[in-house]
This record gives structure tokens, sequence and C-alpha cells, in this order.
């Protein structure tokens, strides 16, 4: 009985590895290349955000929510998710608690709990993102602003 020995060549072995290690770049990349192509979709701005539980926020009460740049703003009408970006020049707008507006500290634009204008120079009302309510959990979609001349109470989400 004879044995049969495959023999690789050298040049045969490092034509293998240049491959296998060609192969395992091009798969880095690839996978690095579609978790940046791929949207947020949880967590940060520009994606879904988890505001809190509804009973977090009080009935006429502004609540800012870091992580997706907007503010809750409840009201007796229902619950709203404002962008802080100031629809004149996009500075970011806090909300003032003893004013009970948001005051934009770059050009003094001032709007109500709605995000209405009180006074310019901005010309609409603040930018708005879907809310829904699930179990008991406010969710905020930062991927959609949505812009508007003026407020509308269908803008609002009934909680
Ligand atoms: S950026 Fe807000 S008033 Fe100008």
């Amino acid at each position: 009985m004879t044995e049969k020995k495959s023999k690789i060549t050298r040049s045969q072995f490092l034509g293998i590895a240049w491959g296998g290690s060609l192969a395992l770049i091009f798969a880095q990349v690839a996978v690095a290349l579609l978790r940046f192509i791929q949207p947020i979709s949880t967590g940060g701005f520009g994606g879904l955000v988890y505001a809190g539980k509804i009973d977090e926020f009080a009935i006429d009460s502004v609540n800012r929510i870091l992580a997706g740049r907007f503010f809750i703003s409840r009201t007796p009408d229902g619950i709203m998710a404002l962008w802080q970006k100031c629809t004149h020049l996009g500075c970011a707008v806090p909300w003032d608690e003893k004013e009970g507006k948001f005051h934009c500290p770059c050009h003094g634009s001032v709007f109500d709990v709605y995000g209405e204008v009180l006074s310019g120079p901005a010309p609409r009302a603040l930018d708005y993102f879907p809310v829904e309510i699930k179990s008991g959990e406010v969710w905020v979609d930062t991927g959609t602003p949505t812009q508007r001349s003026k407020h509308d109470p269908s803008h609002i989400t009934g909680a």
C-alpha cells in the first residue's frame, strides 16, 4: 500500500495565506461600512429615543431629554416632543422655568409650551417629533422632525 502525500508548494501556501488575509480584510471593511451606513435605530438622536414613563412627566411640565435633543412638553391636551433647535439660526433653545417659555439665547426668540413663536426673529414654530406611547413608555422618533409654520392642536399626541 502506497501512501500519497499531498504536498503544497511554498508559493501555493503563500497564495492561500495572502488570499485568506485579503478575504478577512474585505470582510472587516464590509462590516464597518454596513455599520456606518445603517441608520441609527435606537438610543440616540436620529433614531428612536426612549424619553421615559408617561407618569414621570407631570401635566404642565417641560422636561429636557438630552440624548434626543428635544423637550417633552406635557399639557392638559397631551404630549409633544419639541426639537431644541431654534427655527431662526439653529441655536439650542433652553426652557426657562421661571418664565414658563423657551427663550433662545442667541437672538431672543421666545416660544410657548407648544413651540409656538411668541416673539421673533424666529420665523416659525419649533419643529416637533412623532411621539408614541407604548405600555406607558414615551418613545420619540427623532429621525423625522416635522416643520410647521404655526402650532396646531393636531401636533399633540393625546396622553
Ligand atoms: S437662533 Fe434663536 S433667535 Fe436666532
